[in-house]
């Protein structure tokens, strides 16, 4: 990137540890350029452990900040440091969106709505089973409850799975058959280094079928083994990057007032490595 330091109160960015291998950054400028308004706006990446975050959050408006993503593992800490939750994110229990209004740090959730609109049919009715209990897995349970699809949480701990359903709905399972479920949506960080889905997670691979729809948070440049095998039976898929962009897209369209350009942020993030 070249050029000025953009005008006050046009600088975005993402706050994460680690935060360098973000496809954001690439994403949202790419949309900022096909939008004509890299000149004014610009998104960067700032790594920031959790003993800073609070401070530098603080300190952002006044470096000319109108906003932030916040990713792994802040989502908690950016809920407790705004000052006015949305309802969305006050229901999932976490932030990745923040907004620095005048004196205000106003916070947002995007990734219930992100998943949703990265679904190729609406989950209502179906049976969907969400696997994992943390922050990436409530927005999804949250998300599923409120188009009234039929949840089921499974996770390693099953503790977690328990408390999730307690908090946002949802029925704990511990033994869940593959082939049951309309929609299966791996939340866990399983794959993420190169760990067998089918060892670490209760699926089975010959049981994946037509009927069914197969989300995959994890993403790296290759289609994952969970989703390689789901569309080898004809399951339709969708991977971490789709979600990545549609969450991205609706926190842009908050902070700029203007329809992000889903196919440029989808090509961008997809070539950043
Ligand atoms: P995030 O906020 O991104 O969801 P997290 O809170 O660290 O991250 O949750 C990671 C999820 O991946 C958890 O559901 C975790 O299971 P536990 O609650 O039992 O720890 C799950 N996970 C990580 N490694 C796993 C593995 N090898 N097998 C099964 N689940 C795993």
């Amino acid at each position: 990137m070249t050029g000025e330091a953009p005008k006050a109160a046009h600088r975005l960015a993402v706050l994460g540890q680690p935060v360098s291998h973000s496809r954001s950054p690439a994403m949202h400028n790419a949309a900022l350029a096909a939008l004509g308004l890299d000149g004014e706006w610009r998104y960067e990446a700032i790594e920031v452990g959790p003993d800073r975050f609070e401070e530098r959050v603080r300190a952002m408006a006044g470096e000319g900040f109108a906003g932030a993503n916040v990713t792994v593992p802040h989502k908690g800490a950016a809920l407790a440091v705004a000052d006015s939750l949305s309802e969305v994110a006050r229901e999932i229990g976490a932030a990745n969106t923040l907004t620095f209004e005048a004196e205000e740090i106003a916070a947002d959730n995007t990734d219930g709505h992100g998943f949703l609109t990265a679904l190729p049919r609406a989950p209502g009715g179906g049976r969907a089973l969400v696997l994992g209990a943390g922050g990436a897995a409530r927005a999804v349970v949250w998300a599923l409850g409120r188009e009234g699809a039929e949840v089921e949480v499974w996770n390693r701990t099953g503790l977690r799975s328990r408390n999730v359903c307690a908090e946002l709905g949802g029925t704990a399972v511990e033994e869940p058959a593959t082939a049951d479920y309309e929609l299966i949506v791996n939340t866990t960080a399983v794959g993420m280094r190169g760990e067998d889905p089918f060892d670490e997670l209760p699926l089975d691979a010959e049981a994946f079928g037509e009927h069914q729809v197969v989300v995959d948070l994890v993403y790296g440049g290759v289609p994952s083994p969970l989703l390689q095998a789901a569309a080898g039976r004809g399951a339709a898929t969708v991977d971490g990057i789709e979600v990545l962009v549609r969450q991205g897209a609706r926190s842009l369209q908050g902070w700029i007032g203007a329809e992000p350009p889903l196919d440029v942020m989808r090509e961008a993030a997809r070539g950043a490595c």
